[in-house]
């Protein structure tokens, strides 16, 4: 079980499946200026792509992957999953993460550099949990069903 060695991911987890049926929902008000607004996801997106690729996990299925182009749709996709003022003009996650076999254990890695990446931006706790929560249920397009590795 690959949570089992990230022990301080399963609080954040449970609550982000429990409250994933929420996701639909607009997001709760003032969560965009809790992440610093435009510039506070710019540098979030940042802090999180230079865990992502440092991390030899994962970071060899990022090799050919057009860097400039993920951090900002990546910004545009948060500051949205955040309630503020953006347009996602990237692909949907079932078709930009189809045919990649990413496994579980993949998923996870990212979400600990995402959650690293919040941490060392100062966003409360609660704030950061409301982003994972949004990004949950993305898992069932991401997430191979039959990939292991
Ligand atoms: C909640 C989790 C995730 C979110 C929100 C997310 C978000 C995104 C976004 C917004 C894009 C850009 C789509 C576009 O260019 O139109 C993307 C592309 C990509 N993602 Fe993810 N992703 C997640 C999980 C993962 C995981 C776990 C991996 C692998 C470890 C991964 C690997 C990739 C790759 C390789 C691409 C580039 C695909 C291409 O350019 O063809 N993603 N992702």
């Amino acid at each position: 079980m690959a949570l089992l060695r990230f022990p301080r991911l399963i609080p954040a987890l449970l609550l982000a499946v429990a409250l994933a049926g929420c996701a639909a929902a607009p997001a709760r008000p003032g969560l965009y200026e809790q992440f610093g607004g435009q510039a506070g996801v710019e540098a979030l997106v940042e802090e999180f792509l230079v865990r992502l690729l440092e991390d030899e996990r994962i970071n060899a299925q990022f090799a050919e992957v057009d860097l400039p182009n993920l951090n900002d749709r990546l910004v545009e996709q948060f500051c949205v999953e955040l309630g503020g003022p953006c347009t996602y003009t990237g692909r949907s996650m079932a078709e930009s993460h189809a045919g990649l076999a990413i496994t579980e254990a993949d998923f996870n890695a990212l979400v600990e550099a995402l959650l690293d990446a919040m941490q060392a931006r100062g966003i409360p706790r609660a704030a950061q949990n409301a982003l994972l929560a949004r990004l949950a249920p993305m898992h069932r397009d991401i997430v191979s069903p039959r990939a292991s590795r």
